[in-house]
């Protein structure tokens, strides 16, 4: 099978049961129509699922199956989802396009995607909570602290404060980096720590999973950051050239682009040195550092 083909079929699976998550319940406790309706335009039909993926890879390394990593991945793409819901609001990035679509609080309205996000936030720590995510509560546990620090205000949020407070401003390359290691990279490498608890990998195996998950979460936000200048915005499903314009705090800003690639490739290789131990066993995840760094969309 082909990487894209791995890809796709593990989205596809996330897909469905994010969908079933999604369903909405019937009887007195339905949640209100119109914020359901909003929640499931965020989260179904579209986007790579490229952390479900990492965490589903992760785990597998250590012999898990994909049916017992994927609500665990679900989870991570409801709050993966709200974060571009939020990060597209007109007080944040202020994009009207994501995923090939009008963005949320277009299709809806403001208070509804503030609503969306807050439902995706929440939604992922009770899916984390349920029995069913994994038998042994001390793992689910773990699994609740480790998202609750890489989504919340020293992780995905503080990046993001940290990223708006930059705008306009000239930052240096290795605060660019501190503030795209919490923005993007903290749920990135959660994605591959997740695999490693639901896999209960030794600490050694786990540590060499962090620093790929670490080194991929800095190859990825510089794509998307060079994506941004050379993209295609057909291909993407969102808008280019929107960093520039907003004064964002890039690395293609403080190094250009020619010098941004060579570091994306830099990385790509920091990346697949990290699984150096597990040998053919982590051929996905190597294939998957290679697809971050060469994307088109
Ligand atoms: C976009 O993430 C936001 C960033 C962290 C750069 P993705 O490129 O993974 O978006 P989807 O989920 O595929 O739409
Ligand atoms: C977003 O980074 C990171 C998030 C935590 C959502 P960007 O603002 O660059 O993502 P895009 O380009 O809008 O997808
Ligand atoms: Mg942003
Ligand atoms: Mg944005
Ligand atoms: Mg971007």
């Amino acid at each position: 099978m082909t990487f894209d083909a791995q890809l796709t079929a593990v989205a596809e699976r996330v897909e469905r049961r994010l969908a079933d998550f999604l369903s909405g319940n019937r009887g007195p406790s339905a949640p209100p129509r119109r914020l359901a309706e909003a929640m499931r335009y965020a989260a179904l039909g579209g986007g790579k699922r490229l952390r479900p993926f990492l965490l589903a890879e992760s785990a597998a390394l250590f012999g898990v199956k994909l049916e017992n990593a994927l609500d665990a991945a679900a989870a991570l793409e409801c709050i993966h989802t709200y974060s571009l819901v939020h990060d597209d609001l007109p007080a944040m990035d202020d994009d009207a396009l994501r995923r090939g679509r009008e963005t949320v609080h277009i299709a809806y309205d403001e208070a509804t995607a503030i609503l969306a996000g807050d439902g995706l936030l929440t939604l992922a720590f009770e899916i984390l909570a349920r029995p069913q995510t994994h038998s042994d509560p001390a793992v689910r546990g773990e699994l609740i602290l480790g998202l609750s620090r890489a989504a919340g205000w020293a992780g995905m949020a503080g990046g993001q404060s940290l990223d708006l407070e930059a705008e306009g401003k000239t930052l240096r390359a290795d605060e660019i980096r501190h503030l795209q290691a919490l923005k993007t990279g903290a749920l990135i490498e959660y994605a591959c720590g997740a695999g490693a608890v639901l896999g209960r990998a030794a600490g050694q195996d786990r540590a060499a999973l962090d620093a790929f998950g670490r080194s991929l979460g800095q190859a990825f936000q510089l794509a998307d950051d060079l994506l941004d200048v050379t993209g295609d915005e057909i291909k993407l499903g969102k808008r280019t050239g929107k960093d520039g314009d907003a004064g964002k705090a890039t690395l293609v800003s403080v190094f250009g682009i020619e010098k941004a690639r060579s570091e994306l490739e830099r990385l790509e290789g920091e990346a697949i040195v990290a699984l150096e131990r597990f040998g053919d066993r982590a051929e996905t995840l190597k294939n998957t550092a290679r697809f971050v760094s060469r994307r088109e969309h």
